[in-house]
């Protein structure tokens, strides 16, 4: 595609650590490719913690469950969510709130980016309710812990999952 095109479309970033992408983060890409011309996930490096899936695994998990979806790319990051948006002169950075829980986190980081990069907005996406119960962190106990994820995330997901154990 021309860059003068490229530079007309909308883009959102939906950023997150997807350890791993499930179902609820899906459901977020679907909507966020509906509203806006290009979506980038963007998988982030964990600093600080030790991830269940490494970042190259974690991006090829989000690449397979997001195939279908024309307009969404996935991508790597690490830094500044900010400095990322600025570079790809997004539009808008989409998130999924499941409940109360998740909104003083999410309203505090997109006041933050907010104010380090004005001219970028956080969209705050409502979870299908068919999915508002599902956390990669609650996955990534019950995996660990033996259980069968399956029902939780998509299925190159659940594949890739169940190497491991062998
Ligand atoms: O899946 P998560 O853990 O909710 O994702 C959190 C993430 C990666 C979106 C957030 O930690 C982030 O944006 N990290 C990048 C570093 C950054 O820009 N920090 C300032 C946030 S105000």
């Amino acid at each position: 595609m021309h860059g003068e095109c490229m530079s007309e479309l909308r883009t959102i970033l939906c950023p997150g650590t997807f350890d791993p992408v499930h179902l609820g983060h899906l459901d977020i890409f679907e909507r966020a490719a509906g509203l806006f011309d290009r979506v980038i996930v963007l998988v982030a490096a964990v600093s600080g913690k030790d991830p269940l899936l490494p970042l190259p695994q974690r991006a090829d998990l989000v690449r397979a469950a997001a195939a279908h979806l024309e307009n969404v790319e996935v991508d790597t990051f690490e830094g500044l969510l900010v400095d990322y948006a600025r570079q790809e002169g997004a539009a808008a950075i989409a998130k999924g709130l499941r409940s109360v829980d998740d909104f003083q986190h999410e309203q505090q980081m997109a006041m933050m980016n907010r104010s380090m990069l004005p001219e970028v907005d956080t969209v705050l996406l409502v979870t299908s309710p068919n999915v508002q119960y599902i956390s990669s962190s609650l996955i990534r106990e019950i995996w660990t812990l033996g259980g069968d994820v399956s029902t939780f995330v998509p299925h190159p997901v659940a594949e890739a999952l169940e190497r491991m154990r062998h």
